[in-house]
Parts: C-alpha cells; sequence; structure tokens
C-alpha cells in the first residue's frame, strides 16, 4: 500500500483525538452492540415532507438503535432535531448519538453563486470563505453533515448537474474541492461552526452517457485516474475530508455502490482513506435495476463487501444484513468494520460530547450571518459573472449620463430564480432582485422593469399575418407574452438590459435538456426587442452553459450570471456600473450547438489532428463558442516575451486599457509523447491572478515541478515523464495554432 496523503493522517489523527477527548471508547461500545444495533448504524433514513407522517415508526427505530442518523430534508425545526436526538441518546440501549445531513451545497441560509460561477472566480480561497459561512450556518440548524463538494468533472452540460460541479478541468477542480473540504471541517470539524464534508460522486458520474442523468458511465482507467479522480483525491489526501459519497453510475460495468475496485482498492488501499462511505440515495436498491445483483440480500452483500458502508434512504442494509451476519452469510468482521469508520466520523463530528443543538440560536445565527457575510455574497457574485462580449464598450454602464433603462424578461426581478437549485434553506424573502440592485445603484434613472414572460412557460409564439408575434397557447402563460410593454419600455429607453436563460427548474438533478436554448418566451422576447436598434446588454442566468447564439450575436454585451444567489442584484449591479471590473472565467465550453456535445478544451491529441479543418461538415469552427478560462474585463491585457529559464516558464503581462482590473493568467501544458497514453492537447496547471492598474505590468513565473507536469498512471502512481513538453501562458484556453514554447524535461 502507498503511503496516505498529509490530510489523510491529519484527519485520521483528528478522528481519534476528539473520540478520546470525547470520552467515548469505541472499541468497547462497538463490543457491546448487538448485531441489530450494528447493522442501525449502517442505516440512514431520510426525513421529508412526504414521510413525516411515519415519523413515529422512525422514532420506535431510533429507539431500538436501528438508525444512523437522518437526511433532513423537513423544514429546519432545531427543537425537533432535539427531540428525535433526544429518542437515540436517552431512550436508546447504547445511547449513540444520531447525525443529521443535508444538502447545503452553495450555501445554507445566505445563498452564494452556484459552484460553476464560484469556480470561475479562479480563487479556491474564496470557495473556503463560503463553505465556512455555509458550515456555521448549517450547524446552527443542527445539520452535522454536508452532502457537498461536488468533485465530479462535468463536460456536457446537457447534464443538468453541470450545476453542482466547478466545470471540465480537473486542476482547477482539485483546487476547488480541497478548499471547499477545508471550509467545511477545518482543523477540528467538532467545532460548533464546522460539519463534516462528504465529497461526492465517487466516481465517473459526470461522464453518463448523453448527459442522461442516472445512465452508465463507461470511462477509461486512463481517463478516470486523470480525469475524474484527481479531485476527490485532492479532498481527501490533501484536506482530509472524512467522508465520501458513492456515485450512481457504473464504472468498467459495475454500479460504484458495489465497485470494490473504487471503493476499497482506490478510495482505502492506494489513498488511505480513513473515513466512511455513503451510498447515494437508495443506490444500493438499484443493483437490482441496472441487473447486477439478483436480489435485495445478494445487492446488500455486494455493496458492503465492496466498501459502501452507509446505505442512504434505501433501507436495504437493515431489513437485510442482520439475518445474513447471523447465519454467516457475511462476515461479522466486514460489519464491524463498517460500523466502526461510522463511528468515528460521528466522534469527529463531537457528536458524542454535543449531541443537541442550540434550540434558541438558529434564527439569530442566520440573521447576524446574513449581515456579517452580505459582503462576502456581493463579492462572490462580482467575481464570478463572465463577461463574454462588450462591443464598443457598452459596460460599464455610465450612471451620469443615463436617463432611462428597460430591464427586460422574466429574471429582472425575480427572486426564487437567483438563489438558484439546491439551494439549502436559501430564502427567497432576503434576495436582492436585479431590478433592486439596480434601482439602488441608479437613484436618478428612470427605470421600466418589464417581466415580458414567463421563464418556465411551456407556450410557444405564433405570427400574425400583420407581423405581430403573439403566445400560441390560450393557457394561463399567454397573457405573460407581453411583447408590447416589452418594446415601448426598450425604446424610451437609452439601453436595454435584458435577462434571459433558464429556469432553475431545468438545472441540478435528474434535470438533462436535449436543447440548450432559453426556456418558454424568451427568445421570442428577445428576437422582438433586439429588432430596435437599441444597444443590448445581456444578462444570463442559467446552471449550464447555454448555446444561445442570436443572443451572442444581436447583445452589444453579455454577462453570464449563473445562479448569483442571495446578493444577486447588489453584485450585478456592481458590475454593470464599472465599481469593479468583470474578473470571472468560464470553466465550462460554452457550445455553439448541441450536435457538438461534449465538446471541452483538454480533448484528446488524436493522430489525424492537423488535417482537420472542422469536426463537422456543417460546422467549420473547431472551437467552442467560448472557451474554458474566456472571460473579458474592462480593460485589455497583453501578453509578451513567454519563454522557459530552466524549470520555470514566465511572460510579461500589461494592463494595455483604460481602468485597473483583475486578469487571470493562466499556464497550459502538452507533453509531447507519453508513452502510457494520450496527454490532452493543453491542460490547465497554474494560474495568477493579478490586480494592475492602467499601464503597469508584471512579469509572472511558474515552477515546471513533476507536479505541474505529471499525470496519474493506471497503478495510482503520479509521475512525470522526461521528453518535451509545450508551454503556454495565455488569458484562456483558445491557443489553437500557436504551438507554444518548447520546454525539455
Ligand atoms: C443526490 C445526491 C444527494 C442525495 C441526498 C441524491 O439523489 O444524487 O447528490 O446528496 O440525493 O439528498
Amino acid at each position: 500500500m502507498k503511503a496516505a496523503g498529509k490530510g489523510v493522517g491529519v484527519a485520521f489523527a483528528i478522528m481519534m483525538t476528539i473520540a478520546v477527548r470525547g470520552g467515548v471508547d469505541l472499541d468497547r461500545l462497538v463490543a457491546d452492540m448487538t448485531i441489530r444495533e450494528k447493522v442501525g448504524q449502517l442505516n440512514y433514513l431520510a426525513l421529508f415532507p412526504w414521510n413525516v407522517s411515519g415519523m413515529d415508526g422512525m422514532v420506535d427505530s431510533v429507539k431500538k438503535g436501528e438508525v444512523s442518523g437522518f437526511i433532513w430534508g423537513v423544514p429546519p425545526n432545531p427543537v425537533l432535531r432535539n427531540e428525535i436526538q433526544r429518542a437515540a441518546v436517552e431512550n436508546s440501549r447504547l445511547g449513540i448519538p444520531l447525525f443529521f445531513g443535508r444538502d447545503n451545497i452553495h450555501g445554507a441560509h445566505l445563498t452564494f453563486p452556484i459552484a460553476p460561477a464560484l469556480a470561475g472566480a479562479f480563487e479556491p480561497e474564496l470557495f473556503k470563505r463560503v463553505q465556512e459561512v455555509s458550515a456555521m450556518e448549517s450547524r446552527a440548524e443542527g445539520v452535522d453533515w454536508v452532502f457537498a463538494p461536488m468533485c465530479d468533472t462535468a463536460r456536457d452540460p446537457r447534464w443538468g448537474r453541470v450545476q453542482e460541479t466547478c466545470g471540465e478541468d480537473p486542476y482547477l477542480n482539485s483546487l476547488c474541492s480541497a478548499a471547499q473540504v477545508r471550509g467545511f471541517q477545518g482543523d477540528d470539524p467538532s467545532l460548533p461552526n464546522r460539519v463534516i464534508s462528504c465529497p461526492k460522486h465517487f466516481a465517473g458520474y459526470s461522464s453518463v452517457t448523453g448527459g442522461r442523468d442516472y445512465q452508465d458511465s463507461e470511462v477509461s482507467e486512463w481517463q478516470l485516474r486523470n480525469l475524474h479522480l484527481p479531485p476527490f483525491r485532492a479532498a481527501i489526501e490533501e484536506a482530509g475530508a472524512l467522508t465520501v459519497m458513492s456515485a450512481f453510475n457504473t464504472y468498467d460495468g459495475i454500479p460504484a455502490v458495489a465497485n470494490r475496485f473504487l471503493l476499497t482498492d482506490v478510495l482505502r488501499g492506494e489513498w488511505g482513506f480513513k473515513g466512511f462511505v455513503a451510498s447515494d440515495w437508495g443506490s444500493i436498491h438499484e443493483l437490482l435495476g441496472w441487473g447486477i445483483a439478483a436480489d435485495v440480500r445478494e445487492a446488500a452483500e455486494m455493496s458492503l463487501l465492496a466498501g459502501n458502508d452507509l446505505d442512504l434512504a434505501g433501507g436495504v442494509f437493515i431489513s437485510n444484513l442482520v439475518a445474513m451476519v447471523e447465519s454467516g452469510k457475511v462476515s461479522p468482521s466486514a460489519l464491524d468494520c463498517a460500523v466502526m469508520r461510522i463511528l468515528r466520523v460521528k466522534a469527529a463530528a463531537g457528536l458524542f460530547n454535543r449531541p443537541y443543538v442550540d434550540e434558541m440560536s438558529m434564527e439569530r445565527v442566520w440573521r447576524e450571518s446574513r449581515t456579517a457575510n452580505a459582503a462576502l455574497a456581493r463579492e462572490c457574485v462580482r467575481k464570478s459573472a463572465v463577461l463574454l462580449k462588450n462591443e464598443g464598450g457598452v459596460l460599464p454602464l455610465d450612471g451620469k449620463r443615463l436617463r432611462r433603462v428597460a430591464l427586460i424578461g422574466p429574471f429582472a426581478d425575480d427572486r426564487v430564480e437567483m438563489i438558484g437549485a439546491w439551494s439549502g434553506r436559501g430564502e427567497p424573502s432576503t434576495v436582492v432582485t436585479l431590478a433592486a440592485g439596480l434601482r439602488t445603484a441608479l437613484p436618478g434613472v428612470e427605470m421600466d422593469v418589464v417581466k415580458g414572460c414567463n421563464a418556465s412557460s411551456k407556450a410557444s409564439t405564433k405570427t400574425l399575418e400583420d407581423g405581430t408575434v403573439v403566445a400560441e397557447d390560450s393557457g394561463a402563460d399567454a397573457d405573460l407574452f407581453d411583447v408590447d410593454r416589452a418594446l415601448a419600455a426598450a425604446k424610451e429607453a437609452d439601453v436595454v438590459v435584458f435577462t434571459i436563460g433558464e429556469t432553475k427548474g431545468v438545472t441540478g438533478e435528474n434535470q438533462s435538456r436535449a436543447t440548450l436554448g432559453a426556456t418558454g418566451l424568451q427568445q421570442a422576447l428577445f428576437d422582438a426587442v433586439a429588432s430596435l436598434d437599441k444597444p443590448i446588454v445581456s444578462l444570463i442566468f442559467a446552471g449550464r452553459p447555454l448555446a444561445l447564439n442570436e443572443v451572442y450575436d444581436r447583445s452589444a454585451a453579455v454577462l453570464y450570471c449563473w445562479q448569483p444567489g442571495s446578493e444577486a442584484g447588489n453584485g450585478l449591479a456592481d458590475l454593470i456600473l464599472g465599481k469593479e471590473s468583470p474578473s470571472a472565467r468560464l470553466v465550462i465550453s460554452v457550445p455553439w450547438s448541441v450536435g457538438e456535445l461534449p465538446c471541452f478544451y483538454n480533448r484528446p491529441a488524436t493522430g489525424r489532428a492537423r488535417n482537420l479543418d472542422g469536426y463537422y461538415q456543417d460546422m467549420p469552427k473547431r472551437t467552442s463558442r467560448f472557451p474554458f478560462g474566456y472571460g473579458l474585463t474592462y480593460t485589455a491585457f497583453e501578453y509578451s516575451d513567454v519563454s522557459v529559464d530552466g524549470d520555470s516558464a514566465s511572460a510579461t503581462v500589461k494592463n494595455v486599457g483604460r481602468c485597473e482590473a483583475i486578469e487571470t493568467v493562466q499556464l497550459y501544458i502538452h507533453q509531447t509523447a507519453c508513452r502510457e497514453g494520450w496527454r490532452p492537447i493543453r491542460e490547465l496547471r497554474g494560474f495568477r491572478r493579478l490586480r494592475l492598474k492602467p499601464g503597469e505590468s508584471v512579469r509572472v513565473s511558474f515552477s515546471l515541478t513533476d507536479d505541474v507536469l505529471g499525470y496519474t498512471r493506471r497503478d495510482g502512481k503520479r509521475i512525470c515523464d522526461r521528453g518535451e513538453y509545450r508551454i503556454w501562458i495565455a488569458r484562456d484556453s483558445s491557443v489553437d495554432g500557436k504551438d507554444g514554447v518548447v520546454y525539455v524535461r
């Protein structure tokens, strides 16, 4: 076995110290447990509004020691949480505390921009600060375990869960994943402002065929090791994550939840992971659906023996394992091993010491956090909206010269859409909408806010004989195609700010899309407004890259806002009015069309790459519409003198524009020949954020270390070969046609 990483050792030491400090002798505890109580620790239930009526039965099971904890899906209620906990701590034979978990992914109460937005800040430390706030707010609610970060590296925007990921690059994703774990757990996850983190979904989930959620994901081991595993490895080895969630998909024919290679050989054997693995929701039972297990008993056995310790919302372990252990079908030591892993994490969370939550403090903590951290949420919005286009420098708007603004589209004054999918306890009533943010920032300017249409409408439009476009549907949504008001407002305005995108309802889990256009009647509304000769600043709200070619072509400026969270309006107003220049970059390529998907920048080098003008007869361009790493600022930067001296690559970066801004300088590499397998045509392996004043220039250097140049072999070893590499220091990944600087190691 390989020596485990620093984080793993530290994590294990933390678990042991806290268990001892908590005065709990876990070996003794396990020795005292009956088989049923042991299996009970592997049984995690969901408490959601729809099964709350069965709560009495659940509490009875808690008293019998048959439940390990709950996914807290009901409204936040520390009193209820304590009541259930009391059943475990004071009314069960051994008093083992329950463990409460939740998907507080981009914020608990205060909502931050979603992961692909925050990752675009290219500032992992920002992610850490965000998850520190989320951890503190989660604990106040009584949540000890958060199902985040999502470490899946995602390349196909048809997959709705792109909304939860840090995008298509494993290097950036690794840094963001580790930073999030540090934010959640800190140095001591037993503290009242920390939670246990659960990197997910292990592994390969994001490569589901055709972007269709819950389907097969047949990646090669080469790709698994170099694309999918690095962020998990960073979360575990470097940041010391104490739990991991296995994925829904198959890897090499076997669903992850029963995949011994993933859960035991790699995770524990190679990486030395000491925490526990939880299944994803009901996925042990799904082994039957996959046609892998013949019945639930077999499913339980396969999963436990593969290394999956906790049955999340499935009930398969509790109904089968007791008899199987009693009959000798499953060895008692396999059960003990899983129980011990779970109890150690409960101890690390401080639950044996402090099982209850302060019933009076949640509202206060959330309120105070809102006041204290609104500035951070606003900073996150500023650092995560990507400027895709700015023709003629239409942005920033000049507040002093503006007379009238038309703010059009369904996201203009919407609170619910701003907090996005997977929004934890995000509270729409506290959201600052774009209209509110702009009104505050532009007190003397007339603002016509016209919703124009409903983003979630299923209606279509038709054109009447006189050329007027109306909604086809005569149902409830028809009157929401308010093109006349939108046109009237636009005609009167100096500038149109048009909000367009997809509803949060079509993003996230089980929300795959076959088209990547704007939802509802938005495109028709945009086309109507774009036919006027007015400058349009388009703001796109989405959970994935959308192929909105008309919008990209016909707008003067485009700002990709993702799902920005509670401080949406304030942060976006800061950018629109130039209080700060945009600095974010795309972490996932924006395609021209759905037919070219998946399209990502770090594609394999191929045998005939240089003979092709394009991949498709009907689509000449080989690059995406906007590539990974792309994003404009309000100034311009010039790169010169890219060179390699010794083992270091450098470039001079100069602000040649008119205002101060942050430039994200990116280091890309390519290994010319690698005997083990293909290397991507380029890979991000470093970046630096520089704040430069007009005229200011800086020489930026990157060390070309083994870590920067290397890759992971099929045996799990990271290595760096001798030989030739190409090096680019650039604004983004679109370095097609440029050969880079040669570096020989
Ligand atoms: C999702 C996980 C989530 C879990 C618990 C599952 O359906 O795939 O990402 O953490 O539910 O809510």
